[in-house]
């Protein structure tokens, strides 16, 4: 191919400006680079943290001191001694066991793996088996300390009792997780009763229920009027007395999430409920900042990973361009 006198030089341009982007995009990784490591130089060590009493906040966030295995007894104990409880969710291995290391208390595998990994616009899609073996095991995988918690999927408990007692057993079987989560009321109340009667530790999930969008037409605050927050109410009572381990609550008004605590046994893990609740649960992908084209206000961000990411590849891809990657040392 021929390239035109006006071609080659616009080309030369282009390449002039790539080497001037890879130059800022290097210095600024220095930068961030010398950053980091003042920081790690200022940090105490891990095991002096470690060391620090439960609870306290300290530069490199909270670590726990407890490395026991969380159990759904535990969480029953967490609330009775007024602690909060962290979750989070995880889809994959490798994120699961940095959440596991950083302390948080419970892992849910989320059935929002069908938004967050597969793109779809509703949970409905998933599946037992993509819960089992796409994402569960992964996460199982990778978990030592933290309460893994994974969702029945849409279809799995909706269409009788013996349906979703199967599912539940096969679940926990196949993906190795400690507990499930199950969203809706009483309902659903016998088939929670019988998976609980089968020695499996159940969250119910009230409020904002996604596998129900459908039906509720938007993602609006649920529970705002007197009827919906007394069902509410009510069926969170019901939850907790047949013996599930917790009620998640999502997007419910603070004042109901905080009565409703007040009413049950069991802790109740708030996510756009305020902060009247046993603890929180967020989607990890959020809180990292990774999903940003989502910012209902319960997020709160606690890194830019999507600009992160974005730039450190944009220069492997300027390294790779300009035969800046691999060096002598990278090759063998
Ligand atoms: O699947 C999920 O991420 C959840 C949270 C919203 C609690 O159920």
């Amino acid at each position: 191919m021929y390239l035109t006198a006006h071609k080659v030089c616009s080309a030369a341009k282009n390449l002039h400006r790539a080497e001037a982007h890879a130059a800022a995009a290097i210095l600024n990784l220095n930068q961030r680079l010398a950053a980091a490591q003042t920081r790690n130089l200022n940090q105490p060590h891990a095991a002096q943290l470690a060391e620090q009493e439960e609870n306290k906040p300290c530069m490199a966030g909270y670590l726990v001191s407890d490395e026991r295995k969380v159990t759904s007894h535990r969480f029953f104990e967490t609330k009775e001694r007024g602690k909060k409880i962290s979750m989070l969710t995880a889809y994959d291995y490798t994120t699961a066991s940095l959440l596991d290391k950083a302390g948080v208390d419970s892992i849910l595998i989320g059935d929002s793996a069908s938004n967050v990994m597969v793109g779809n616009k509703t949970t409905l899609p998933m599946t037992v088996e993509q819960m089992i073996y796409q994402i569960g095991r992964a996460v199982v995988n990778a978990v030592k300390r933290a309460l893994v918690v994974c969702d029945m999927p849409f279809g799995s408990y909706q269409t009788g009792v013996e349906h979703g007692v199967e599912n539940a057993i096969r679940i926990m079987k196949e993906s190795g997780c400690d507990a499930l989560k199950i969203e809706g009321g009483v309902e659903i109340l016998e088939t929670v009763k019988r998976i609980l009667d089968s020695g499996i530790p159940v969250i119910a999930h009230l409020g904002l229920t996604p596998q129900s969008i459908n039906k509720f037409g938007t993602y609006a605050v649920r529970a705002k009027d007197k009827a919906e927050a007394d069902k509410l109410m009510s069926d969170a009572i019901a939850m907790s007395e047949i013996g599930c381990c917790g009620i998640t609550l999502e997007k419910i008004p603070a004042a109901l999430a905080r009565e409703v605590t007040k009413a049950v046994k069991c802790p109740t893990i708030g996510i756009g409920a305020g902060n009247g609740c046993d603890g929180q649960v967020l989607v990890y992908a959020d809180m990292l900042g990774l999903t940003q084209d989502f910012s209902p206000r319960f997020i709160r961000r606690y890194a830019d990973l999507k600009n992160i990411i974005i730039d450190a590849v944009g220069q492997y891809v300027g390294d790779v361009k300009t035969g800046n990657f691999p060096n002598e040392q990278e090759s063998y």
